[in-house]
């Protein structure tokens, strides 16, 4: 029997899991973010061997030191960029995700972001709703075709790939990526034209959609003088992390019209968005949602839960970070 601490409420699968394995598992009370304090509080309460964080959850030195007797870190998401690698090493402590669950959902948003954008069905619906509709007329709200268009990826892990393939096979669109690795597989699949920065890709894309992990080299990826070497009208899609945005030249950008749109799930200082953005109306704005589904959100339960499981038991957990 180990004691394990869940920083927040998650579905339920997970928790029962652990428990009828003879877990003793403490979820936060909180409906909300645990302040590092209160985070740090909540560890020195009881010897806990697991920690199921969020990625709200920022997991430090600091956050560590609280617990010595923490064997494990599971994060409930693919992203980890909120844990500090470094600390968790040197306290011996594994870190694992929860990939490949959520590829298929992640993928599926970016694309309804896509054509939610390109069709203009955000602003439709609030103009439709807002009783303005006065009758059919030939260039009301006009949009763009996807059809012949080139999308452009960047970031080809499995989410980047399941993107360009959707919206190629299923909308006929060009792909043009770029990554720090080739990926054959969607270059055989699809016919994606590979190049190696990310500029070329900016340059011809005329709606591009990020896929990158949140490191230091992609943070602010996209900054003022890439956004002005896209196309005038392209749309920018952001499901991967805020940070790899320079929201204020995105901003900037959309409003005097140097790109087309965009449409964000994510924020550079999440949950605050610069101001001004959500009075735009060629941006469409999500809460952080991309991977939320009933059938996800319960398989990333599932597979934190046997992360955390396998590492009690001794074992390599199957998702471990490396
Ligand atoms: C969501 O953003 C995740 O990384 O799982
Ligand atoms: C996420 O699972 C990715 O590799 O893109």
């Amino acid at each position: 029997m180990a004691l394990v601490f869940v920083t927040r409420r998650i579905p339920e699968v997970g928790i029962k899991m652990l428990e009828e394995a003879g877990h003793e598992v403490d979820v936060s009370s909180k409906d909300g973010v645990l302040t590092p304090d209160e985070l740090k509080g909540a560890l020195q309460q009881k010897p806990y061997e697991a920690l199921v964080s969020l990625l709200t959850d920022t997991i430090d030195e600091g956050v560590l030191v609280c617990c010595p007797s923490l064997k494990i870190c599971a994060n409930y998401a693919v992203g980890f960029n909120n844990i500090n690698l470094e600390a968790t090493k040197s306290a011996n402590i594994q870190v694992t995700n929860t990939p490949d669950v959520l590829t298929d959902t992640v993928a599926e948003f970016a694309v309804a972001s896509v054509l939610a954008l390109a069709k203009r069905i955000p602003e439709a619906d609030k103009f439709t709703k807002a009783l303005k509709y006065e009758g059919w007329a030939p260039e009301l709200l006009l949009g763009s075709d996807l059809k012949g268009k080139t999308l452009g990826i960047l970031g080809c892990g499995r989410i980047g790939v399941g993107v360009a393939e959707r919206l190629a096979k299923g909308f006929g669109m060009k792909v043009a990526y770029y990554d720090i690795q080739r990926s054959e597989y969607l270059e055989t699949s699809v016919g994606a034209v590979y190049y190696d920065t990310a500029e070329a890709v900016l340059e011809i894309a005329d709606v591009v959609s990020l896929h990158v992990p949140l490191l230091d080299s992609t943070r602010h990826l996209i900054n003022a003088d890439r956004l002005k070497k896209m196309k005038k009208g392209a749309l920018l899609v952001n499901t991967s992390r805020g940070p790899v945005i320079d929201e204020q030249a995105l901003f900037e950008a959309l409003r005097s019209g140097v790109i087309g749109g965009a449409a964000l799930d994510v924020f550079e200082n999440e949950p605050a968005i610069v101001t001004g953005l959500e009075k735009l109306d060629n941006v469409i704005l999500t809460p952080h949602i991309a991977s939320a589904t009933h059938e996800t959100r319960n398989k990333m339960s599932e597979m934190v839960a046997n992360n955390v499981l396998v590492c009690l038991r001794g074992e390599i957990p199957p998702n471990l970070v490396k």
